[in-house]
């Protein structure tokens, strides 16, 4: 294949055909097209955009690059959850078995995190014994059998995202809503879902800093998904804050299970308790969002969904006992330090990126995709907007390597807190529903 006047095709604002797209996301995967030809096209389309017939067979051609997961036939719907990510965000830990027992099959593939934003593959990964890499036919047995897993992708399932992905990454072409729209759902659309929630987060500490951007991004993805056949729909979500009171792969393990014994932090059950109902609602297994809302809070005070996580971690090779010891724990990081209020009043703010920021540098995030991360480092018991704090009250916690590392860290988090005399009316957490 030529792809030259592609390129220049592109470069010039031409529309491309949905047969050329295809043809060239094939000989791309197939490596007859060479990186700095593709790193052209990516950057012809970040700046000349794609229409919505050319995002559609871009996201399809490379769905199509390798095998989509196939299910038996089963009275219960397949459905999943994708957030664009932040800080904190563990929603999909407790979201995955909540669903088993709403009666729905999820195949949760899921990714790792980089920068400040945390993956929950890394979160799995602190569970001992717990395996996230699952051949597909062991995907598709543990989802017919136990009703849930969360793993990654396997090395057949969109190869052309991946590639594409490391070249958007090395060629600054990551922001481009069409590409993120394409890389999104390629992968969610090879798990032949019959419906999809996206939460797609907007704030300091997200992929898209503003709402308006975000809204953008997830009425693409919506339109798109619900044009592939998969009933689509996405919140918005404020990321200013970080979710739930802990970040930090261990430490938001730990939590997923406090919300899963309905002791978790109150946002964090919204956004669960919401996730579980749009579906149900998506799926036609409910009628209105609030008797979803209902039918979803009652499943998960019921306490099943908590055997539910013990049968899939064990399903996925956890070892039971091991775990339930670590979770006795206070912490398993070497060092924990209380980070401590300078005066009295009310937080007004607490930022989700610095607290982001301190955990990627104390080792619990990647700052490349190569780099290891520490598992037992992270931040909870986090003072959140509204809360009183007295003078010497606590800010947060800090669980990290070394004395050095946390030291630092003590300095930055206290920078991440605002505190005001007056107590400011807090923000809505879901402030907008899409589709
Ligand atoms: N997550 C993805 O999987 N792809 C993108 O392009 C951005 C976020």
């Amino acid at each position: 294949m030529n792809f030259l006047p592609l390129i220049e095709a592109k470069r010039e604002e031409k529309i491309l055909a949905p047969e050329q797209i295809q043809e060239f996301i094939r000989e791309f995967t197939a490596e007859k097209i060479p990186d700095y030809q593709m790193a052209a096209m990516l950057m012809a389309i970040y700046f000349r955009g794609l229409n919505t017939d050319e995002t559609t067979a871009l996201t399809l051609a490379m769905r199509d690059s390798g095998d989509v997961l196939k299910f038996p036939k089963d009275k219960r719907p397949l459905v999943d959850k994708h957030s664009t990510g932040g800080i904190g965000d563990k929603v999909s830990l407790p979201l995955a078995p909540l669903l088993a027992c709403l009666g729905f099959r999820v195949p949760m593939i899921s990714g790792r995190g980089l920068g400040i934003t945390g993956g929950t593959l890394d979160k799995l990964d602190s569970i001992p014994g717990f395996k996230t890499l699952l051949p597909a036919a062991q995907i598709t047995k543990l989802v017919q059998q136990v009703g849930c897993v969360i793993c990654g992708q396997t090395d057949t399932m969109v190869p052309a995202d991946k590639k594409i992905y490391a070249l958007r990454d090395a060629s600054g072409t990551v922001p481009s809503i069409q590409l993120i729209t394409a890389s999104i759902l390629s992968k969610k659309l090879a798990e032949c879902l019959d419906a999809l929630i996206l939460d797609v987060k907007f704030g300091c500490a997200a992929f898209m800093q503003t709402k308006a951007d975000a809204l953008k991004l997830a009425q693409a993805m919506v339109a798109l998904g619900n044009q592939c056949g998969t009933n689509t729909r996405a919140i918005l979500t404020d990321m200013n804050t970080p979710l739930g009171r802990a970040a930090g792969n261990w430490l938001e393990v730990k939590e997923s299970v406090d919300c899963l014994d309905n002791k978790g932090p109150n946002d964090l059950r919204e956004l669960v308790i919401d996730s579980a109902a749009q579906l149900l609602v998506q799926t036609k297994k409910s009628k209105s969002l609030a008797t979803a809302r209902v039918l979803a809070e009652e499943c998960l005070n019921s306490g099943t969904p908590r055997k539910k996580w013990d049968e899939m971690i064990v399903a996925q090779g956890a070892d039971l006992k091991a775990f339930n010891k670590k979770l006795l724990l206070d912490s398993t990081a070497k060092i924990l330090v209380e980070i401590k209020s300078d005066r009295a009043g009310f937080i007004s703010k607490c930022d989700a990126r610095i607290i982001g920021e301190v955990i990627r540098d104390i080792g619990g995030g990647r700052l490349t995709k190569e780099s290891s991360i520490n598992f037992d480092v992270g931040v909870d018991r986090i003072a959140k907007p509204g809360a009183r704090v007295e003078k010497l009250g606590l800010l947060c916690r800090v669980h990290a390597a070394d004395a050095a590392t946390a030291k630092i860290a003590g300095t930055h988090l206290k920078a991440a807190f605002k505190i005001s005399a007056r107590k400011l009316p807090s923000l809505k957490l879901v402030q907008e529903t899409v589709g």
